[in-house]
């Protein structure tokens, strides 16, 4: 199969969908690959490491869609790019489909084949292509809210792990996911006092089991966590109700609780956000002021951390692109499950219920689908 990478054209996004160890893999199964100049530079790989690896370099993105067979991508496709795609063409990338009809309606009538990162989805309900950059935002977060905690960017002048004969800073994790759990560790690997809060007491059980012993775990109620923010130097929001709005967790009036120039780090803004003073930033103005209270709320947090993010999700996706390469899509997603559930859009139909439903639109059962491809 022809493989062709462009380079991501959203503001500000320096990931790109394959590392040059991917070329080598896909080449070693007998197929051919394009990667557009530079796609990979704002990651940390010259376009010198892809042409090693077997790669075609090309110089523009319109070559790349009209000959390449798959398209791997990391974001959706842009306005710029709508009338590039083509009919029977695999595009394997981020969609999130649900957040703009313009794009459903684009690939529908492209009669791209549409497979999306985010609804690929093992067998125990794991979201395989998200959990990495969870794991990056997770991390992120406790390094943001150490960063904002000293004076100068505005917070309270705290050195989260202490120093001997000075308390260690207090930390507060909601949501014991995959988001919070790394945000923890980093906190507690800081020497912070951590406290990880849940709704699920089975998770509190078995990360009570796992944790170090600097971080404790706590149920998470309202009545608990008002108590335990007036203690607070960080509260990192790592909530998810799958396919809801994130709940409001921390609300306004919990803020005059809380101690002058403590940090509130929204992870889970990309649902909402869990503090009800959260509003979506960027990485250019990652930070405002509400009642003396810094919050962070930036929507795209991987994107600050290219290299790590981009070799983060080619671990994760080049497996299945090398399935979608080696069989085609079709054979692809009836052999693998994981896969079937990442087909969005194809031939035009939508056969994903939730992309439908978020718009009112018609949608196809997978399952007829495929037999009416017989
Ligand atoms: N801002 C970013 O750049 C960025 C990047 C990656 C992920 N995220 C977001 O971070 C959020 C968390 O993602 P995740 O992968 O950790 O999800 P996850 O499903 O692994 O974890 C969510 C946890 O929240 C818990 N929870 C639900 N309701 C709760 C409540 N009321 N109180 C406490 N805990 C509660 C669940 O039990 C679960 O353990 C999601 O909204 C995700 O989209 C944002």
């Amino acid at each position: 199969m022809l493989i062709g990478v462009p380079k991501e054209i959203k503001t500000h996004e320096n990931r790109v969908a394959l590392l040059p160890s991917g070329v080598t893999e896909l080449l070693r199964h007998g197929h051919q690959v394009m990667v557009q100049k530079d796609a990979g530079l704002g990651s940390g790989f010259p376009d010198d490491l892809y042409k090693k690896a077997g790669a075609t370099i090309i110089d523009s993105a319109d070559d790349i869609w009209e000959k390449a067979e798959m398209i791997m991508k990391v974001k959706e496709p842009i306005e710029q790019e709508y009338h590039l795609m083509r009919d029977g063409q695999i595009i394997f990338t981020y969609f999130h489909f649900a957040a703009s009809q313009e794009l459903t309606e684009a690939v529908k009538l492209s009669g791209a084949i549409a497979i999306a990162y985010e609804t690929v989805e093992k067998l125990d309900g794991s979201l395989p292509l998200l959990i990495p950059m969870s794991e990056v935002a997770g991390r992120m977060a406790t390094q943001e809210g150490a960063k904002y905690l000293e004076r100068p960017m505005g917070g309270r002048g705290v050195l989260l792990g202490g120093i001997p004969g000075v308390r260690p800073g207090n930390v507060m994790v909601l949501g014991g996911g995959i988001v919070g759990v790394n945000a923890a560790r980093m906190a507690a690997g800081l020497g912070a006092n951590v406290t990880i809060y849940d709704i699920s007491l089975p998770k509190l059980r078995y990360l009570d089991e796992v944790l170090p012993a600097n971080i404790t775990t706590m149920f998470s109620s309202t009545a608990n966590i008002r108590n335990d923010i007036a203690n607070a130097d960080l509260v990192i929001g790592a909530v998810l109700i799958p396919g809801a709005k994130a709940p409001k967790l921390v609300t306004r009036d919990m803020l005059s609780l809380m101690k002058p120039g403590a940090v509130l780090v929204d992870v889970a803004i990309d649902q909402g956000g869990c503090f009800e003073t959260s509003k979506a930033t960027t990485h250019e103005h990652p930070t405002y002021v509400v009642d003396n209270v810094v919050h962070y709320c930036v929507a795209n947090m991987p994107g600050a951390v290219p290299y790590t993010s981009t070799i983060g999700l080619t671990n994760v996706t080049l497996p299945y692109a090398v399935q979608i390469a080696n069989k085609g899509w079709v054979k692809a997603i009836r052999e693998n499950r994981e896969l079937e559930f990442g087909l969005n859009i194809a031939n035009g139909k939508i056969v994903y219920r939730d992309v439908a439903e978020a718009f009112d639109l018609e949608w196809t059962p997978l399952t007829k689908f495929l037999s009416s491809l017989n």
